[in-house]
């Protein structure tokens, strides 16, 4: 018998009951379904509709069924559909027919609403962990490799010589984003839906703000049509979750390319590799490509939801049961892509002496060497299209910069002195970039300093959230 079959007249149809459940991905629910029925059953107490007794056979038996649920195989089954009424059918297998007084004023609408928060909740913690702790080793990374200057490109083309440091920062500044926005993310989760029954709410005393104390809830929702049908906060994770995997994507990216040997910048390490089944000789990044790959799951998911949820009618549709399994997969994705991503980073070499080589050619110095000209009094425009030249005429000797005779810079500008070969060092014009979000030293350690500030922030935000 179904817990709503009062008004039905012929079984569910077979097919139509495996269709219709979500018990196969839902169960994954059974703590927060319980913790909330446990808060409930208080609640119901607190407003006098249970009697003292009944509240604690209640809560005795919830318990058990957690206890149970952790420890043995319990036997969920399609025929009663979801985590909520599987809970309930174990309550009452156990306690018989006070079990039925569980979801007294309560709907499975607000049921299910409160148990994806409390889910979420927590999920959105671990998430936000991971990423400060790959925040953590990327600061790790750009101390080590502080002096470490590199190629910066732009259009893939190299332009201008910059610090490692300052490069592994920018994805440092990106997680700092994903960081913020999930902290925003759990303020928009942190509402408290129970009391809002099916649609209207309910006509049980049923104390919110009590609810709200017991389950940590930071507010309450005021529209219990709101309550049961926003999903707006899975969105904005599976929002931010794509724009944590579109930053991991992108580091992917780079350190595929970088690991060719046509860069051989850097090599990943064996364990974040694998090797070929024909070819004896390849090592493939793998992990990387994965991270790159998983993506677009990511992407699919939040596609997903925001169709799911246009033009739904209020208030609750059984299409927001389509809400949980791209959100429980994205939640495995990026937790998993997060902590596969810290390993990969901390473990790969550095190749110097093809970093080193790779800012002998290419010019990197010639927007500094146009600057040198305007610090001198030529306009800009002028003082481009003379070191654009002298590129050009190295190019047709098949020449670098360094090989130049200073005589023949002075053919390109009078104004060229011998002051211009620091100009030539690269490590030398990574110091003139002082801007504050410039790549000299000083610069790239106040940013370091900055991130370093913000990540302490978050710890002492997540004390308080736990
Ligand atoms: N399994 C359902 C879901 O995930 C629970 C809510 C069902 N409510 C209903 N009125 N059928 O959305």
């Amino acid at each position: 018998m179904k817990l709503w079959g009062g008004r039905f007249g012929k079984p569910t149809d077979k097919i139509m009951e495996e269709f219709g459940a979500s018990i196969h991905f839902d169960h994954i629910l059974w703590r927060e379904d319980i913790l909330g029925s446990l808060a409930h059953v208080k609640a119901l107490r607190h407003a006098n509709v249970l009697s003292a007794e009944e509240a604690l056979l209640l809560c005795d038996s919830l318990s058990r069924i957690e206890h149970k649920i952790k420890t043995e195989n319990v036997n969920f089954t399609t025929q009663d559909e979801d985590i909520h009424m599987n809970i309930e059918r174990q309550l009452s297998n156990d306690i018989g027919e006070l079990a039925g007084k569980v979801h007294t004023g309560r709907s499975r609408n607000d049921q299910v609403a409160l148990d994806m928060r409390l889910y979420m909740r927590k999920q959105i913690l671990i998430c936000i962990e991971n990423s400060s702790a790959l925040q953590q080793q990327l600061i790790h990374l750009a101390k080590q490799h502080m002096d470490i200057i590199f190629p910066g490109y732009t259009h893939l083309q190299r332009a201008q010589p910059i610090r490692l440091a300052h490069h592994w920062l920018a994805y440092a500044w990106m997680l700092d984003r994903d960081i913020t926005r999930l902290k925003h993310n759990f303020s928009s989760t942190n509402i408290l839906p129970l009391g809002a029954g099916a649609v209207a709410g309910t006509s049980f005393p049923t104390d919110q703000e009590f609810l709200a104390r017991e389950l940590k809830f930071d507010a309450i929702y005021l529209n219990s049509m709101d309550a049961v049908s926003d999903r707006d906060y899975l969105v904005e994770f599976l929002s931010s979750a794509s724009l944590i995997m579109m930053h991991l994507s992108k580091l992917c990216e780079e350190l595929i390319v970088w690991s060719s040997q046509e860069f051989s910048f850097i090599e990943l390490d064996d364990a974040f590799c694998t090797g070929s089944s024909m070819m004896p000789q390849k090592k493939n990044p793998d992990a990387a490509e994965l991270i790159r790959g998983k993506t677009g799951r990511v992407y699919g998911s939040l596609i997903s939801m925001l169709t799911v949820l246009k033009g739904l009618p209020l208030a609750y549709n059984k299409d927001l049961q389509e809400d949980k399994e791209g959100v429980f997969d994205t939640v495995k994705t990026v937790n998993d892509c997060l902590i596969i991503m810290k390993g990969m980073m901390a473990s790969l070499k550095i190749n110097r002496e093809h970093i080193d080589q790779s800012l002998q050619a290419g010019f990197l110095s010639a927007t500094e060497l146009a600057n040198y000209l305007v610090k001198k009094g030529m306009p800009f425009r002028q003082a481009h299209e003379r070191v654009g030249s002298l590129v050009k005429y190295c190019l047709q000797k098949e020449i670098t910069f360094t090989e130049l005779d200073l005589n023949i810079f002075k053919e390109f500008s009078v104004l060229f002195e011998e002051d211009i070969i620091p100009l030539l060092s690269a490590a030398n014009v990574v110091e003139l970039q002082t801007t504050l979000c410039g790549t000299a030293k000083a610069s790239v350690m106040h940013q370091i300093a900055t991130v370093e500030k913000h990540l302490e922030e978050t710890h002492l935000w997540m004390s308080e959230k736990r």
